[in-house]
């Protein structure tokens, strides 16, 4: 008996050894599930609350409750939880006189990071309408087509982004758009028929008293609070869906990332985007915390702000790391209180290097789509990896890893008709399982697309699973990588870019017949940077200052083609769909390629393509 009981304890004193040996990060793993569970159990509870609790009730709880804490750090000014609910009142009142808007309806926003986006947003969500984010770099056709497909009915701008209206305004009004400008004078609107002014004089006269929440009173978990452009991995720019279940699981990313209501949160990402508006604004919301709100990233300011205002966590997308690296060393380049970063898509030397250089921050990667119904998160801070494999993570959100045919460009079928799982530690496609639980809520106006997203009869007759378009890895320690995107998009400096909508510009050019357009990877930059391949008009010559023209006028920098190559046929499938990745593997090196290729220099144009260039590119002297 007491040898029995002895050995009992002998072996409950070797098992946490026992464990570690097993797995090293057995501690992390154990407070991470327990994260997970507690976040989880919140989550489950304010889902089934009566009445619906949406972030902004999050919003104006934390307004109750800290009233005079700052909400907003903006260049030299604050504002506290209380300025910011006081000017959404008045900004939701002017809304609702002027463009008479009411619940359920949807408008576009477009504007830049400042601190009116957030009240306007809030003053949306007060009334009970959703908001189309509209990102601000996208002009004339494609803002019109984001702007189609979200539904709404009125466009929101501000007056530095005036121009930008008035190129589409003739399309705009043909579809009774009505237009706000919000810091326009009043004078200014009788000069534009059709365009209305939101002046700061008429935000200031409205009345800041909380609105009624009958006026929103109609939602449920499954009402769309947010559109979020994508390009998703397929075709031009598409409204994802944000709901309100999804918005309120979304914002609790900072709380499993372990941010406190203590923290500073540095936004400096464009709040079009899930990371800067979802993960930055909505979860600060969430933990009640403080968040520095900046226009625009600047390399050469980033840690000064950080000083300055005392941050402690930051925000990342892959490039902005190196882009800080790149920086010339500094001896206070150690000074600042930053402990977390918080992002996606660093490099694993970009990582290494970073640390090494900026101190003991913690870097915690995480992976997800805007539209997806799937994310991991690397809680454990292993270079390289995205995330971690957790039995709870899988047994609540079902996904897997399926060989894929990049030659086909569709998942590998086995003789029954069933998708393959990739054994462990290879490379395949990440399909997570749609279900109540993890519901996939498409894109606006657009079931076509919606459903190229699903993968259906995947294991089973009748089973869906949400194709994420992205290539994993998934190693024997449970570390997730991320291998590659797949389909029609490329990613460059953080934006995806559709190749279909480039192709699109590119034909209009007169001496372009044909397009097929890709991206190339570039040596020590992350994502792709975008190339095409040409098939010219009968007898013409490429038309370098015209294709110039065109590309700047119709594309945002990150998506105008860096290298053009010329082709006398584009190569096609068996299926005639064009060959991407062949063409994308082959790259952009003088030398190995036999077409005519060309180079787009800043400000220039495109010039023939030399191997100097090349070599400066591929040296780094050349920043792209
Ligand atoms: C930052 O922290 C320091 C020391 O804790 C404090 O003196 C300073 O006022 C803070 N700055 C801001 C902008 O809050």
């Amino acid at each position: 008996m007491c040898t029995l009981l002895y050995t009992i304890l002998a072996g409950l004193a070797v098992l946490p050894l026992f464990l570690y040996l097993r797995n090293p990060y057995f501690v992390q793993d154990v407070r991470y599930t327990l994260t997970c569970l507690v976040i989880g159990l919140r989550l489950e509870r304010v889902k089934k609350s009566k009445p619906l609790y949406t972030m902004l009730d999050c919003f104006l709880d934390r307004v109750k409750k800290h009233p005079f804490k700052k909400f907003i750090v903006f260049e030299d000014s604050s504002y506290t939880y209380r300025d910011v609910d006081r000017q959404s009142n008045r900004i939701a009142r002017l809304l609702r006189q002027r463009a008479g808007l009411t619940e359920g309806d949807t408008v576009a926003v477009l504007m830049g990071n400042e601190p009116a986006y957030v009240y306007v947003w809030l003053a949306l969500a007060k009334l009970g309408c959703a908001a189309a984010l509209l990102n601000y770099n996208i002009r004339a056709k494609s803002l019109m087509q984001c702007f189609s497909c979200s539904g709404a009915k009125v466009l929101l701008t501000v007056a530095e982004l005036r121009g930008a209206v008035d190129e589409v305004l003739p399309a705009l009004r043909e579809q009774s758009v009505s237009v706000f400008v919000l810091g326009q004078e009043e004078q200014a609107e009788q000069m534009t028929e059709g365009v209305k002014s939101l002046s700061s004089s008429m935000v200031q006269q409205a009345s800041d008293l909380p609105l009624d929440p009958q006026l929103r009173s109609k939602a449920t978990l499954k009402t769309p609070t947010l559109y979020i452009y994508t390009s998703g991995t397929t075709g031009l720019p598409k409204a994802a869906v944000i709901n309100h279940e999804r918005l309120t699981m979304a914002a609790s990313m900072q709380a499993i990332a372990g941010v406190t209501g203590d923290d500073i949160v540095y936004v400096y990402l464009p709040l079009y985007h899930t990371a800067g508006f979802v993960m930055g604004l909505a979860g600060s919301i969430e933990r009640g915390n403080t968040v520095v709100l900046r226009r625009k990233f600047s390399a050469s300011q980033f840690w000064d702000d950080c000083r300055k205002y005392n941050v402690t966590v930051i925000q990342y997308i892959g490039e902005i790391m190196r882009y800080l690296c790149n920086t010339p060393k500094k001896d206070n380049d150690r000074q600042h209180k930053v402990r977390l970063a918080l992002g996606n898509g660093i490099r694993a030397d970009t990582w290494s290097e970073f640390l090494e250089r900026f101190g003991d921050v913690r870097i915690c990667e995480c992976y997800g789509a805007t539209e997806g119904n799937i994310g991991f998160l690397n809680y454990i801070g292993k270079v390289g990896a995205i995330g971690r494999e957790n039995f709870l993570h899988k047994a609540g959100f079902p996904y897997a890893l399926i060989q894929y045919d990049t030659e086909r460009e569709e998942p590998v079928r086995n003789s029954r008709g069933f998708c393959v799982r990739v054994p462990t530690g290879e490379t395949g496609l990440l399909v997570a399982k749609i279900s109540q639980r993890t519901p996939f809520s498409g894109y606006a106006k657009s079931p076509q697309q919606t459903d190229k997203k699903k993968l259906k009869d995947a294991f089973v007759k009748g089973d869906q699973y949400f194709n994420s378009g992205d290539l994993l890895r998934i190693d024997h320690e449970g570390f997730v990588y991320f291998m590659d995107r797949i389909g029609d998009t490329f990613r460059w400096k953080g934006e995806n870019v559709a190749t279909t909508e480039v192709c699109d510009h590119l034909i209009m050019v007169e001496c372009i017949e044909e397009a097929n357009v890709y991206g190339v990877k570039v040596p020590g930059h992350e994502g792709r940077i975008g190339m095409a391949a040409l098939k010219l008009k009968e007898n013409a010559e490429f038309d370098s200052k015209a294709t110039y023209e065109h590309v700047k006028s119709s594309l945002p920098s990150y998506a105008r083609p860096r290298f053009i190559r010329i082709q006398n046929s584009l190569d096609v499938t068996g299926t005639y769909k064009q060959m991407k990745v062949k063409l994308a593997a082959e790259g952009f090196e003088p030398s190995t390629i036999r077409d005519q290729l060309f180079y787009l220099e800043d400000n220039t144009g495109y010039i023939p393509m030399t191997q100097e260039i090349y070599n400066s590119i591929r040296d780094g002297k050349l920043r792209l």
